[in-house]
């Protein structure tokens, strides 16, 4: 396992490494004024991940686009079983830092091993990130928040088979890994201020992740609300115990689509066309925190 999540973080370092050295030749890209030997950015090496859920898919437009390799392209990655489009990896500039976007992510309710559903995080540490952004799109059991609200994840409570069951990758991290300040204080901090500076409001609380694919049941939300929960969605916790299972400090923000505990029924079209409203305010709230890390 770890053998593959080595080779296929070079062969991704390859790829990237092949189309923006293509790139920088053509259009002569450097940075500052020097152009000799080290001058070059090197996109291959993100400083941080996305992975880029419901109501983040805007944010593609802001990144500059350096490279970006189709899912199916990338050896051992966990093969889509949604038709059509199987997600992109992409990587470029935002808010000033070298970052890897996920376009498109891997849900357990699609039928792949925890494992499998993490695959990508542990590949990405490999390519050298050193911050973990996640978003999602959830239905808000708070009933002070609203459909369109934001919610920072403080905390969460997994569902979801959890991705570390197995031998332990003790290069990866330690067998029974600490889950405390899981959602990084430090990073939440940040985004407090960045979401006051720019206008945006935001909602905090703890999010649950189930299995899915089915919507919860009126039961269900309340025993969620029950046990501590604040949203709920069907994605995000197997990612974020993976990445801090390496050490990874992880920011986590959801955009509340629905209110599980009202009389509404869960509706996937609705889901995505709030997870877009949200969209412009999410795209702001990752830039300017992504331009504040230290
Ligand atoms: N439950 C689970 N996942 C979701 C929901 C929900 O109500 N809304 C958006 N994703």
């Amino acid at each position: 396992m770890l053998e593959q999540i080595k080779n296929t973080a070079s062969f991704i370092q390859d790829r990237v490494r092949e189309a923006t050295s293509a790139g920088a030749s053509a259009a002569g890209t450097k940075t500052g004024a020097g152009t000799g030997a080290g001058a070059e950015v090197d996109f291959a090496t993100p400083e941080v991940g996305i992975i880029l859920g419901t109501g983040l898919g805007g944010l593609v437009d802001s990144i500059d686009v350096k490279a970006a390799i189709e899912y199916g392209d990338i050896p051992d990655f966990p093969v889509s079983t949604v038709e059509g489009h199987s997600g992109r990896l992409i990587f470029g500039l935002l808010g000033g830092r070298r970052v890897v976007a996920m376009q498109g992510r891997f849900h357990y309710y699609e039928g792949y091993q925890p494992w499998q559903v993490v695959f990508p995080v542990r590949v990405m540490k490999f390519l050298g990130i050193r911050t973990l952004f996640v978003s999602n799109a959830s239905g808000g059991i708070n009933t002070s928040f609203r459909v369109g609200d934001i919610m920072v994840i403080t905390d969460h409570i997994n569902l979801i088979p959890n991705p570390l069951v197995g031998r332990n990758i003790a290069e990866l991290g330690p067998r029974f890994p600490d889950m405390h300040n899981l959602y990084d204080a430090g990073i939440r901090a940040i985004a407090t201020r960045v979401a006051e500076a720019e206008g945006i409001k935001l909602q905090y609380g703890v999010y649950v992740g189930g299995t899915g694919p089915t919507f919860e049941t009126q039961a269900e939300y309340r025993y969620y609300k029950a046990i501590g929960g604040d949203a709920a969605g069907m994605s995000t916790t197997p990612e974020v115990i993976a990445a801090r299972h390496m050490g990874i400090p992880v920011f986590g923000a959801s955009v509340i689509t629905n209110v599980g505990l009202s009389d509404e029924v869960g509706d996937h079209e609705d889901v995505q066309k709030q997870g877009a409203a949200a969209g412009k305010r999410m795209t702001t709230l990752f830039t300017k925190i992504i331009e504040n890390l230290l």
